[in-house]
C-alpha cells in the first residue's frame, strides 16, 4: 500500500497543529485509512523559528510552488492564508499537476472557489477545505455528504469566533468596544488584518462558501450583505439584554422566491436560544433541509487543535481515495446565483 506523503506550506498555528497530529497519531491514521501518512517537506516564511515541534526529519522549501510540485509530495496542504499570492499560486501548481490539495484558506475559496474547483476537476485532483469554514466543526462534510439527500433551505450561524468573543466580553465586562478590541489583539485572536474579523469579511467568506454548497450555486462573496461589529456599542448590548436578546454577528443564507439572499451582520437573537447562549470564541452553524429539518452544529471555530482536526479529516478522506467534487457537485453544474438582495456598498 502506498504511503501518503504530505507537503505542508505554512507553519503557523494550524500548520504546527497538523504536524503534531501526523506525528502523534501515526498509528491511528494508518488504522483508519490503510495508509501511512507522512510529511515529506514543509515551507514557511521563516525557517529557523522555534515552533515547538520537531521538523528536523522533513525537507524544506522556501517556495511553496516548488513544494507543491515536488515528485515526493502526493498531497499539498495549503495553510498560508491570503486570497491571492503564493497560496493561490501553489494551490494552482499542485492542482495543475493533478495533485490533491487540502486548504484552510477561506478568503481564497470565497474569491476564487469556482476557478479552483474547475481546475481541480479538469486535472482529476481533489480539493478539500473543511478547515476553511467554522474551524473544527465538520460543516462542509455535513452539507456535502450527510445532507446530500436534502434540498437545503437555509444556512445560518456565528462563523467568526473573534467577533463572538468581543461581543460576549463587552457584555460580561461592561468595557467598550475599543478596549475589548485591544484585549482580543493582545490575546492574539485577531487576523493579521483585523478588519477581516471585525468588518465581518472573514465570516462573510465562510458564509459564501457554505451558501454555494447548500444551494448548488457559484460562490458569490460580493452578494453577501456585510456589516461588521465596529459600531456595536455597549449601550446596544445592554439594551438588547434588557429585552431578552443578545447581539451576534449572524450570517444567514437562504433561498427565497426572488433568489439567494446572503447576509452577515450584527443581529438580535433571543438570549435563551442556542445561538443566544453561544459564548466566547465558539462557532455555531444551523442548517435547515427539507427532509432532515434543522441541524445545529457547535464547536471551536479556530485554534490549533480544532482547525488541524478539520485539515486531517480531509487528509484522511483523500488517503482513503474519496473523490468528491469540491462543492459537492461538478463545478460546471454550479449556477450563477440570482441575488434576492442587492449587495450593500
Ligand atoms: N479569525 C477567525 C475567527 C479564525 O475568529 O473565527 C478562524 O477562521
Amino acid at each position: 500500500i502506498q504511503p501518503l506523503r504530505l507537503g505542508i506550506a505554512g507553519l503557523g498555528t494550524v500548520g504546527v497543529g497538523v504536524v503534531r497530529i501526523v506525528q502523534e497519531h501515526a498509528a491511528l491514521l494508518t488504522a483508519r485509512t490503510g495508509r501511512a501518512v507522512s510529511i515529506t517537506a514543509v515551507s514557511a516564511r521563516s525557517r529557523n523559528r522555534d515552533r515547538g515541534v520537531d521538523l528536523s526529519g522533513y525537507g524544506w522549501e522556501d517556495d511553496p510552488v516548488t513544494l507543491a510540485r515536488r515528485e515526493d509530495v502526493d498531497l499539498f496542504v495549503e495553510l498560508m492564508g491570503g486570497s491571492d499570492g503564493p497560496a493561490k499560486a501553489a494551490t494552482e501548481a499542485a492542482l495543475a499537476a493533478g495533485k490533491p490539495v487540502v486548504t484552510a484558506n477561506k478568503a481564497m475559496l470565497a474569491l476564487h472557489g469556482q476557478a479552483l474547483a474547475e481546475l481541480a476537476e479538469a486535472n482529476d485532483a481533489a480539493l478539500r477545505f473543511e478547515a476553511a469554514v467554522a474551524g473544527g466543526i465538520p460543516v462542509v462534510k455535513t452539507l456535502v455528504e450527510g445532507l446530500a439527500g436534502n434540498a437545503i433551505t437555509r444556512v445560518s450561524g456565528v462563523m467568526n469566533g473573534t467577533c463572538n468573543y468581543i461581543l460576549t466580553r463587552m457584555e460580561s465586562s461592561g468595557l467598550p468596544y475599543a478596549d475589548v478590541f485591544k484585549e482580543a489583539d493582545a490575546l492574539g485572536y485577531l487576523e493579521a488584518d483585523p478588519n477581516l474579523d471585525v468588518g465581518g469579511i472573514d465570516a462573510g467568506h465562510k458564509l459564501a462558501i457554505l451558501s454555494a454548497i447548500a444551494f448548488g450555486t457559484q460562490v458569490d462573496f460580493d452578494g453577501v450583505q456585510l456589516q461588521g461589529i465596529e459600531r456595536v456599542s455597549i449601550d446596544d448590548i445592554h439594551r438588547a439584554r434588557d429585552m431578552g436578546y443578545r447581539i451576534k454577528l449572524l450570517g444567514e443564507a437562504r433561498i427565497t422566491a426572488a433568489g439567494v439572499e446572503q447576509s452577515m451582520r450584527p443581529t438580535l437573537v433571543p438570549a435563551d436560544s442556542p445561538l443566544g447562549q453561544l459564548e466566547g470564541g465558539t462557532n455555531m452553524v444551523v442548517i435547515e433541509g427539507d427532509a432532515v429539518g434543522q441541524i445545529v452544529l457547535r464547536g471551536a471555530g479556530a485554534g490549533e487543535g480544532p482547525t488541524a482536526s478539520a485539515v486531517m479529516g480531509d487528509v484522511c478522506d483523500i488517503a482513503r481515495g474519496f473523490t468528491l467534487p469540491p462543492f459537492g457537485q461538478p463545478a460546471a453544474t454550479l449556477t450563477k446565483p440570482v441575488r434576492a438582495n442587492a449587495a450593500t456598498e
